[in-house]
């Protein structure tokens, strides 16, 4: 876009009305930045101008820096927003008024603090979300939000960086919330304010002091946790202190250093990788643009399980009619209301409002029969992982569901071909891959059949987005994108178990590393039946694959997990924390001596890289054969279905880091142990590739 396009002045009377054009979202690019510049600089030169209102041109005020731009010199380059747009606006001799509405976020908002005053429409999101990219505010978010609405509010909103509308922001953020049509009321701010001197400019604003530094060391002693985890959490204490305690310049200058400092740390930009890949996570590939997503209100949902229940939940809470079958309707009504009961218990929590609740009764009804799914607009079928039963019920839906109705399967790894082959529509087939609890859980792995058509897999797309979830699209394969990888990343936590390591200290290396949870209490959490059913599959698909044998012995001692309170690990009545299973290691050194494996110590490291590595390696086959579209939809993956922690950015990412020359001569190495399967730690043609031609995993990734 032409610099000229991105900002134009509408004069109304003596007021300037600067409209941001810079997209939908307003990214404060450098190109942008200089367009408002320099209608200001046409404001203040225009003597008969006594006000100017800043508006955002299409669905936002602004959502801040553009991330794409943020690691490279643009985006500090000049006129950058946190000194000359911002001083500029403060330095005019007439008021500027934000007019926000759509969202105001980042150095959106510090745009906003930096205006004399500001009005907005009531669901205009606000927020400084710094540090969930890992960073902190940088263009006086932490000296301005304080001068504004109070030091200790201001702290709790920077450090968790949520986002509120307008409607419910604290006092003293927003002059005025305006439920009429924004510029004609922005005009009406601007002609009452517009002779009001001295014009009000929150650099100006002095915070009491007493106190600040006892209160910023509670703070800090508060919020010590891993800084890895959130390398913006100390200097955004650091700084939010300054407001009290320095004269507003000086605290200007120190926020920016810091925030610098921040965006140059490489520990900081797997934040911002994660941010970036969800959302081209949304992007299919090859998608037609005239595939138009179809309407959706009713939902149906086959088999009241773990599964089904919880979907049904997300969909009834995301705000559809929820039709919800089993085998009997006595399965469904306890599945209700248990939804019901949970419902109850968040609202006593106050984690749900009393008239949100209200309206989830009777969004969730029974369907005695597949009559009565006759109106639904998608079925998402959650009966047993059985083919034969998935054949039948989707010969039940295809026989019911009107035209144009979506037909779904929750399946983990059956094929969804076949599962699309028994319908007379395959094109409305498709796998919609919901984790456990799935009310909860943010991954949905959207599974493209051959034949799923562009309209269906647009419609996911917009399921996802309205349950909240961050969709990632897979082709079909035993286990898609997630499980595929992780049953490498647990045979290897499996292998090192048999050659020297012990559950325990398998999880707690990986748990140190950052995973949310070690895989052994994950396959006690899943149950030790479930991971033997992919075994006996693999026995008879892949035989060539060596699986280590010590499972199949704790599945025979009945070891299940935390559902028989015994697994790898032992759980006391009534508790869900895992101890250690004292019968376990005399049966793991037999288990080792009737392999021939002398049992060695093995480091910490050995078992990071073992396991992560075979992530990676399965990550570069998915991607080879087309199964995941691109790295960082395997990331994303990664982050919000496995616990893999954020401020590692996902496995290919770690790759990089670690790099991918490094990462193949390692491999080369473990394929010299005879124990485990030598032969997958041949590195995947991809990945020598990229390595031999030192190149990265994410080249020709779309920015
Ligand atoms: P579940 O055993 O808890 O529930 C299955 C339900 O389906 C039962 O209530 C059963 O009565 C019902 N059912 C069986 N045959 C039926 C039929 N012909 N018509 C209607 N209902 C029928 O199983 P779960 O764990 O909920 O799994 C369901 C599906 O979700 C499976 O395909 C599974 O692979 C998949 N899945 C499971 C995950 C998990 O962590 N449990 C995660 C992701 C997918």
């Amino acid at each position: 876009m032409n610099e000229s396009n991105l900002a134009n002045a509408e004069r109304h009377a003596g007021t300037h009305v600067i409209v941001m054009n810079g997209g939908p979202l307003n990214l404060l690019a450098r190109q942008l930045r200089a367009a408002i510049l320099r209608e200001l600089d046409a404001a203040a030169a225009d003597p008969d101008c006594r006000a100017v209102v800043l508006v955002g041109g299409a669905r936002a005020f602004s959502a801040g820096a553009d991330l794409v731009e943020m690691d490279t010199p643009d985006s500090l380059a000049d006129p950058c927003l946190h000194l000359t747009l911002i001083e500029t606006i403060e330095a005019m001799d007439v008021p500027v008024v934000a007019a926000i509405h759509g969202s105001a976020l980042g150095g959106g908002l510090e745009l906003a603090l930096g205006c004399h005053y500001r009005i907005a429409t009531p669901d205009s999101l606000l927020g400084l979300p710094e540090i969930t990219l890992g960073l902190m505010p940088g263009a006086g978010g932490t000296q301005r939000l304080p001068r504004a609405i109070g030091m200790e509010p201001a702290l709790n909103l920077i450090l968790e960086g949520r986002t509120f509308r307008a409607d419910t922001a604290p006092e003293g953020l927003i002059d005025r919330v305006v439920k009429s049509d924004l510029r004609e009321a922005a005009l009406a701010f601007a002609a009452e304010v517009a002779g009001k001197r001295p014009m009000p400019r929150l650099r100006d604003v002095r915070l009491p002091s007493d106190n600040v530094q006892g209160f910023m060391q509670f703070v800090r002693n508060a919020v010590s946790r891993d800084p890895r985890r959130l390398p913006g959490l100390r200097p955004i204490v650091d700084s939010v202190e300054r407001a009290a305690l320095e004269p507003a310049d000086r605290g200007l200058v120190a926020e920016y250093a810091a925030f610098g400092r921040l965006r140059s740390d490489a520990a900081t930009r797997p934040f911002r990788h994660a941010f970036l890949a969800e959302r081209r996570a949304f992007t299919i590939d090859g998608l037609s643009p005239d595939a138009r997503p179809r309407p959706l209100r009713q939902a149906a949902v086959i088999g009241a399980g773990a599964m089904g229940q919880g979907i049904a939940i997300a969909l009834a809470e995301a705000g559809f009619e929820v039709r919800l079958m089993d085998r009997s309707t006595q399965v469904v009504e306890r599945a209700i209301d248990a939804a019901e009961q949970s419902w109850d218990r968040a609202v006593q929590r106050g984690r749900l409002r009393a008239e949100d609740r209200a309206a989830l009764t009777g969004r969730l009804v029974v369907a005695a029969s597949y009559d009565y799914l006759r109106e639904a607009d998608i079925a998402i079928e959650a009966v047993v992982e059985d083919m034969a039963v998935k054949h039948e019920v989707f010969t039940a839906l295809d026989a019911v569901l009107k035209p144009g109705a979506i037909l779904a399967t929750n399946t983990s790894a059956l094929d969804v071909n076949a599962i699309a082959g028994v319908t007379s529509r395959p094109g409305d087939v498709v796998g919609l891959h919901f984790f456990n609890p799935a009310n909860v859980m943010k991954l949905l792995e959207i599974v493209r059949a051959d034949a799923t058509s562009d309209e269906a897999l647009a419609t996911s797309m917009v399921l996802a987005r309205r349950l909240g979830k961050v969709a990632v699209v897979a082709r079909v394969c035993d286990g898609f994108i997630g499980n595929r990888m992780v049953e490498q990343y647990i045979r290897q936590a499996q292998f090192l178990v048999e050659e020297g390591a012990t559950p325990a200290q398998v999880d707690r290396a990986l748990e140190g590393w950052g995973m949310a949870m070690g895989p052994f209490r994950m396959l006690d959490l899943a149950g030790n039946d479930v991971t033997a059913l992919v075994r006996q599959r693999r026995a008879i698909e892949m035989p060539q694959m060596i699986y280590p044998t010590l499972p199949d012995l704790i599945l025979s001692r009945g070891w299940l997990g935390q559902k028989t309170a015994k697994g790898w690990y032992d759980y006391p009545p009534g508790s869900r924390k895992p101890v250690e299973n004292r019968d376990l290691l005399p049966l793991i050194e037999a288990h080792s001596a009737s392999l021939g494996v002398e049992r060695r110590k093995i480091g910490a490291e050995e078992i990071i890289e073992r396991c992560l590595l075979a992530l990676v390696n399965e990550g570069a086959a998915i991607l080879a054969e087309g199964v995941a579209q691109r790295p960082s939809d395997i990331d994303v993956v990664y982050l919000n279905g496995y616990g893999f922690p954020r401020h590692r950015g996902g496995p290919m990412l770690w790759a990089e880091t670690l790099g991918l020359v490094s990462a193949v001569r390692k491999m080369r190495r473990f394929a010299l142990n005879p124990h485990g399967d030598p032969a997958f730690w041949e590195p995947h043609h991809l990945l020598l590739e990229r390595a031999e031609g030192l190149q990265s995993l994410f080249d020709g990734e779309a920015a």
